[in-house]
């Protein structure tokens, strides 16, 4: 088991295309890279999955029961992904819930997250730094 899984929804594809005064320009490569950096010394490889679905997301995390842990941006999904919140319940790894921008300072249909009780922490509002941050909270909580 040497394999972190960085899992991401809705839109995240077109990440510097998207709505660059709010999300920044780094593109999702640029994440995964910077991810991977993180966890290298520790001998993990990111495993990168995004979809516009959910039931592909679903299908991802039931085939990755065996990574180490996971970084999740659910993007919308976190608002009513009821399917995606059931399969992360089944996910037997830590995990760890991304946000770039901070989801309690922009609209109300942002601020519950029906994914967040389940996750060993949540993370919003500091950019792609964030899914950094997460790669290390991760590599601090899992042991060898
Ligand atoms: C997001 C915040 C969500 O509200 C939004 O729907 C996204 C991106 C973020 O990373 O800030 O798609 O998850």
């Amino acid at each position: 088991m040497n394999e972190l899984l960085l899992l991401n929804g809705p839109n995240l594809g077109i990440l510097g295309k998207r709505e660059p005064e709010v999300y920044g320009t780094d593109t999702l490569a640029d994440i995964e890279r910077a991810v991977g950096e993180e966890v290298a010394d520790r001998g993990w490889r990111v495993v990168a999955v995004q979809h516009d679905s959910e039931g592909e997301l679903i299908g991802a995390i039931q085939n990755h029961y065996d990574t180490v842990g996971a970084i999740v941006n659910p993007g919308a999904l976190m608002i009513a992904g009821w399917s995606l919140r059931d399969a992360l319940a089944n996910y037997p790894r830590p995990w760890i819930e991304v946000h770039l921008s901070n989801v309690w300072a922009r609209e109300q249909f942002r601020h519950e997250s029906v994914i967040a009780p389940l996750a060993s922490g949540v993370i919003a509002g500091l950019g792609p730094l964030g899914y950094r941050l997460a790669a290390r909270a991760l590599r601090e909580r899992i042991s060898d």
